[in-house]
C-alpha cells in the first residue's frame, strides 16, 4: 500500500571518525566509527510516492533542489524503488530544525529520515539494520543516525555492503548527563566535502596507512569508557582521533584543511577552560565548525566561554537525541 508518510531523524557527530571509503558506490568505510546523536538537530521529512509523478520532487527547508543535488536524491529513491519493485516517483519536503546555511552537516540527519520515510511510504518495513544500509547508501554517517543515543558503524568485510551498519551501544537514557556543544563559525566558502576530501587522502595521505592501523584501538578506547560512562577518557580518545583523521588530511597533495583561525582559537580556548578544571574535549569534522564533548554541569559555561570568541557565530548545546521515528 503506497502512503505519504513524515519521519524525523537527529544527526549525529562522530568520536571516533570515518575516514576514508572502500567502495565509493555504495559508501563502504575503510574503518568503523562510533558517534553521539544529538536532540538539538533534527531533520523532517514527508515522502509521498504518486502516480501522477512525472519525476522526483525535492525540496530542502522550502527550496526545490535541481541538477547534482537533485540527481543524488533521485538515485537514493532509486534504490527504495528497487526494493519496493516499483517506478513510482516521489515527492519529498525536508526541514532541518538548525540552520543548514551556518555549514552544519545535515546529510546524516536527512539521509536518516529519508531512508525511514521514503521506505515505510513505499509500504517496507525494514528493520533498524536494513534501514542503517539504506541510510548509508546517502551518506555514511546516516547510517548511525538511525539509532539514538552513542552508536557504531561496523565497517564490515562483504563487497555488497550487508554488514556493513550501525548499531547501538548505549541508548539516549543511559548516560543522559552528557553533552555536544555545536560551535557554529561565521559562514565562510564551502570547504572540500568530505567524499572529495576522502578520496584525495586514501590516495595520497602517507599518514593514511597509520590511521587505518590505529583507529580500532581508538574504538576499543572509546567502548571501554562508554562502559564505565568516563567522560575524560571518552573525550581524550575522541579529541586525540579527529587530531589524527586531520593529520591524514594536512599530509594529501594538495593539503586538505579545513580549519579556519577561529578554530585553532577555539581549540586552544579548550584546552585553556580544560587546565582550569573545566572538562570538554573538542572534535572536528570536515569544515571549521568546532563539536565540543562535556556534561550538563560545565556546558552553559563552555558556552559561554567559546560563545566569546571572535568569528564565532552560536552555540547550540544538545544532549543524546533518539533515533529515527515516524511522526
Ligand atoms: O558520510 P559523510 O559524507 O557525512 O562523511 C562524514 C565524515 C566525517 O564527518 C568527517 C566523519 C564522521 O564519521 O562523521
Amino acid at each position: 500500500m503506497i502512503k505519504t508518510t513524515k519521519a524525523q531523524a537527529c544527526s549525529n557527530i562522530a568520536l571516533i571518525k570515518y575516514w576514508g571509503k572502500r567502495d565509493a558506490a555504495l559508501n563502504l568505510p575503510q574503518n568503523g566509527s562510533l558517534s553521539l546523536t544529538l536532540d538539538g538537530m533534527i531533520t523532517t521529512t514527508t515522502v509521498h510516492w504518486d502516480p501522477g509523478y512525472a519525476e522526483d520532487e525535492v525540496s530542502l527547508n522550502g527550496k526545490l533542489l535541481a541538477d547534482s543535488e537533485l540527481t543524488k536524491m533521485s538515485q537514493f529513491l532509486d534504490l527504495v524503488r528497487k526494493q519496493a519493485g516499483f517506478t513510482l516517483k516521489a515527492k519529498v519536503e525536508s526541514q532541518n530544525n538548525f540552520p543548514t546555511a551556518a555549514g552544519l552537516a545535515s546529510s546524516a540527519s536527512g539521509f536518516a529520515a529519508l531512508a525511514l520515510a521514503s521506505s515505510r511510504a513505499a509500504g517496507l518495513d525494514l528493520d533498524p539494520q536494513a534501514l542503517s544500509i539504506l541510510a548509508r547508501q546517502g551518506s555514511g554517517s546516516a547510517s548511525r543516525s538511525i539509532f539514538g543515543g552513542f552508536a557504531q558503524w561496523k565497517k564490515g568485510e562483504l563487497a555488497d555492503g550487508s554488514d556493513s551498519y550501525a548499531e547501538q551501544v548505549l541508548p539516549p537514557d543511559a548516560w543522559p548527563d552528557v553533552r555536544m556543544l555545536v560551535v557554529v563559525l561565521e559562514p565562510r566558502p564551502k570547504p572540500i566535502s568530505s567524499r572529495s576530501g576522502m578520496t584525495q587522502t586514501v590516495a595520497t595521505s602517507p599518514m593514511y596507512p597509520a590511521w587505518l592501523e590505529t583507529v580500532g584501538a581508538d574504538l576499543d578506547t572509546a567502548r571501554k569508557a562508554l562502559d564505565g560512562r568516563d567522560l575524560e577518557a571518552l573525550g581524550t580518545v575522541a579529541e586525540a582521533n579527529a587530531l589524527k583523521m586531520h593529520a591524514t588530511m594536512l599530509t594529501t597533495l594538495p593539503t586538505i584543511l579545513y580549519w579556519q583561525p577561529t578554530t585553532v582559537a577555539l581549540m586552544h580556548q579548550v584546552w585553556e577552560l580544560r587546565r582550569d578544571g573545566v572538562p570538554g574535549w573538542f572534535t572536528i569534522d570536515a569544515g571549521p565548525n568546532v563539536k565540543v564533548l562535556t556534561d550538563a554541569t560545565n556546558a552553559p559555561k563552555l558556552a559561554d566561554a567559546l560563545g566569546a570568541v571572535e568569528g564565532v557565530e552560536r552555540v547550540l548545546i544538545c544532549a543524546p537525541g533518539d533515533g529515527a521515528t515516524i511522526c
